[in-house]
């Protein structure tokens, strides 16, 4: 299964990523620039922050309670369908899906 990250410049990077493995660890096992995933996934530090691509969002859903409060103090400006990508889990539902990359 496949993901692709877009820059705040456009450019795409398309990684292989193993199903049940988070889109934050796929991103930051490959040291993905403006992804972070600074406390392990574990929901406090939101700088795994990602907008889903518009076509995706009904796919991964909204975010849930306690990660839409972490969305709110998010370094960049959060956005209709922004998450954090620790919480978005690779699946069969989600090969190809395609995340930006927000500009801080
Ligand atoms: S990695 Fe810290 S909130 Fe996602």
């Amino acid at each position: 299964m496949q993901a692709t990250w877009i820059q705040p410049d456009g450019s795409a990077t398309t990684l292989d990523v193993p199903d049940g493995c988070t889109l934050m660890q796929a991103a930051t096992a490959r040291n993905l620039p403006g992804i972070i995933g600074e406390c392990g996934g574990s929901l406090s530090c939101a700088t795994c922050h990602v907008i889903v691509d518009p076509g995706w969002f009904a796919r991964t859903g909204a975010a849930g309670p306690f990660e839409d409060q972490m969305l709110d103090v998010a370094e960049a400006e959060r956005q209709p369908t922004s998450r954090l990508s620790c919480q978005i889990k690779m699946s069969a539902d989600l090969d190809g899906i395609i995340l930006h990359i927000p500009a801080v």
